[in-house]
């Protein structure tokens, strides 16, 4: 063993010490030397997918500019996909804080995860640049000294709006947006100056954020005798709010107002010539003739095939612009926060908006100008050509006095953050829409048909819960999107993509359920659960993030008159079409040899295969035909409903209700399950809206618990 000499223990020991004191700083150094760590809680999917997709650009544009280099430090970017729901935002919130150590910090979209983040963020002090969600109370009761936001405060593109539309558009207005923060506080800063400039409201409504069918919302409104429609929605709901505004005719006689969230360029070129002549507020439009929005344009096209930046890209690269210019400013120190905040503070640069300052009293962005955009067909393309503008419109902040956050009062601590409307319960007031609802429910109920029996065959048969339902359902979408582009022909695509779909539904029967019909059930749910998110990635490397949709065959394009209910004539050819098809497969399951066979194999299909029946062979075509059945559904779906990679998730949650209601595996449960939901969910909608979904909820458990295996389901064992 070697020996410890009193000089080499003196040597060891006194490096040892010096190494303790320095310890710190040697630390801080590396920490120092390492990269700047920026982490982005956004959503990558759902309804606002486009929205974090044009906030990331916009950022990777002005870091790549600096080479991902800032002070001689790497900038490293963590995205996280907020998956829009405010308890994954704020999980992955923590992650980012706790276990990334992330420097700076950015996102949300939604309001919601942004007020859920907002406490840990100000705890930790951890600087915060909030890259889209517009909650006032941010910049109001609940600002904070490390949370600053380059994007807007919800009322800044709606409080000037309401007075424009009043004197320029029409004094009686009907309102509406998603049922959630953000549409709360647009609508009511746009009710601010809207009502003392002599406006009416004639009507309001809240649907759910998400939404994919607006005809019991539509038909209200050309029931309430408003001149004028003013809403706020963005990303997927934009664009199928807009599309079904024009396929129900409304445009014409009804002009459509907004925050420009409505018609920013993420969903300007699904919505088409919908969209022309809508009139909306909003900070930017790439018609900007200002040298550095210009610039933007030009390498953003280049940099992104094409794609025309739209104010979330906007908004991404002015955080960036932010980030960088503060960290060149502490020469990339992200240690003294105290000091990177009062940087940041001071951040003044010319923006492709205008000229970028925050407001020292709120931290949020001074919008240089909100501009009134009307969408038009300019230089060849569809764009919001700015009409008027207001100037330096800045959050009043009530209640907000940086640097010192006051406490919260009570109140807002014991209270949810959203406030829930009161239901209103509106039928009496109109009765005569009974059959305009009626119609729209049975539309929606068809495509939910469509939808379902698909599922519920797979399932009767082969025993699996097919959650990857919704994807072939969604492949079929853009199966036919990209059949239409090619050879512009509907009726080939919505006979070519059910085939492709089927081809891909038989492929996977084949290699991966088979072999695990002997395990336990479980294993077969994760492997179609572990299929949604890998078509959901393929449909994105394929077609990418952006929404899409199909345009209807155009002899279906316009509306026509129904017993006095004006109704878009491609929905009365789905109602014909998804009819048809319930006698087809009705005549095709009972009064053939191959229906027989799947009757026999969803009743037993053990004893079927005893019966010299290779099972295997019927158990992969009923898995295609299925599969295809989705796809069908999806191309049906189209003209209606936009595209967009998580389309099969939304879907799926109304297919499995119609499974559960209508009974497991019967065709016949199928169709009379979504003609009820579709009409409940429809009458929901138009009367109860708060209550809507929840009235599904309580119809299918009042449903099972009366038949627990569903109206036409075969009893339990
Ligand atoms: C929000 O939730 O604050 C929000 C979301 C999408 C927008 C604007 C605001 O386009």
């Amino acid at each position: 063993m070697a020996q410890v000499t009193r000089r080499s223990f003196l040597g060891t020991a006194s490096l040892a010490a010096a190494g303790a004191a320095m310890g710190p700083w040697v630390l801080r150094a590396g920490a120092q030397a390492g990269p700047i760590k920026i982490g982005l809680v956004l959503p990558y999917s759902g309804v606002y997918a486009v929205l974090g997709e044009s906030i990331t650009q916009g950022m990777e544009l002005v870091f790549a500019r600096e080479n991902w280099t800032v002070a001689g430090r790497k900038i490293e970017m963590i995205k996280e996909d907020d998956e829009m729901q405010p308890p994954v935002g704020i999980r992955k919130t923590e992650k980012l804080i706790d276990s990334d150590k992330v420097d700076i910090l950015t996102g949300p979209v939604h309001s919601g995860i942004l007020m859920g983040m907002r406490d840990k963020v100000h705890s930790s002090k951890t600087i915060l640049i909030v890259s889209n969600a517009g909650a006032d109370a941010i910049s109001r009761e609940r600002c904070s000294k490390w949370i600053f936001r380059t994007s807007f405060s919800n009322w800044q593109p709606n409080q000037p709006m309401g007075e424009w539309v009043a004197k320029h558009v029409a004094k009686d207005v009907f309102i509406a947006a998603p049922n959630y923060q953000a549409g709360k506080d647009q609508l009511g800063a746009f009710k601010e100056t809207f009502v003392p400039a002599g406006g009416k409201l004639v009507g309001e409504d809240y649907p759910k954020l998400g939404e994919t069918d607006y005809a019991p919302y539509l038909t209200k409104i050309r029931q309430s005798g408003a001149k004028a429609v003013y809403c706020f929605f963005s990303g997927s709901d934009a664009v199928n709010f807009v599309k079904q505004y024009d396929q129900f005719g409304l445009k014409q006689s009804i002009k459509l107002t907004g925050a420009g969230f409505l018609t920013e360029p993420d969903v300007l070129p699904a919505q088409g010539k919908s969209a022309l002549g809508v009139i909306t507020g909003h900070f930017y439009t790439p018609l900007l003739d200002n040298p550095t929005n210009q610039r933007f344009v030009k390498e953003f096209q280049a940099k992104f095939g094409g794609k025309m930046p739209d104010g979330f890209a906007c908004q991404g690269y002015d955080t960036a612009e932010v980030i960088v210019r503060a960290l060149k400013a502490v020469n990339g120190n992200t240690q003294d926060k105290p000091k990177l905040v009062e940087v940041i503070e001071k951040s003044e640069f010319d923006s492709p908006r205008g000229r970028f300052r925050f407001d020292p009293k709120t931290h949020n962005v001074i919008q240089p100008f909100i501009y009134i955009r009307e969408v038009r067909e300019v230089a060849g393309g569809i764009n919001n050509v700015p009409i008027d503008k207001v100037a330096n419109v800045t959050d009043p902040g009530t209640g907000c006095t940086l640097p010192r956050p006051p406490p919260l009062p009570l109140w807002i601590m014991h209270s949810p953050p959203q406030v829930v409307a009161s239901c209103r319960f509106e039928w009496f007031a109109m009765p005569g829409d009974v059959f305009a609802q009626a119609l729209n429910g049975l539309a929606y109920g068809v495509l939910l048909f469509l939808l379902s029996v698909g599922l519920t065959l797979i399932f009767g048969m082969l025993d699996v819960v097919n959650l990857a339902h919704g994807s072939f359902y969604m492949l079929g979408a853009y199966a036919g999107l990209s059949l239409i582009a090619g050879t512009g022909n509907f009726w080939l695509a919505l006979l070519v993509a059910p085939l492709a779909v089927g081809g891909i539904g038989a492929m996977i029967e084949r290699s991966c359920l088979r072999p695990l019909y002997r395990r336990p059930p479980l294993d077969q749910v994760l492997l179609t659960f572990g299929f949604i998110y890998l078509f959901e990635d393929l449909v994105k490397s394929i077609w990418g993030g952006r929404i899409r949709s199909i345009p209807p065959p155009d002899m279906f394009s316009g509306s026509v008159s129904v017993l006095g209910a004006i109704f878009p004539s491609y929905r009365l050819f789905v109602i014909a079409f998804g009819l048809a098809m319930a006698v087809l497969l009705f005549l095709l399951i009972e009064r053939t040899r191959l229906g027989a066979i799947i009757r026999a194999g969803v009743f037993d299909a053990e004893m079927t295969g005893g019966l010299g029946i290779n099972i295997h062979r019927v158990f992969t075509g009923v898995f295609a035909f299925g599969a295809a059945l989705g796809g069908l559904s999806g191309v049906i779906a189209g003209p209606i409903q936009s595209a967009y990679p998580s389309m099969g998730v939304t879907i799926l949650i109304p297919a499995l209700i119609v499974v559960v209601v209508g009974g497991l595996g019967s065709l016949k449960g199928s169709l009379i399950g979504s003609l009820l939901i579709g009409q409940a969910e429809t009458f929901g909608k138009a009367w109860l809206p708060e209550a809507s979904m929840l009235i599904i909820y309580v119809l299918m458990a009042a449903i099972v618990l009366v038949r627990p295996q569903g109206l036409f389901g075969r009893p339990l064992k």
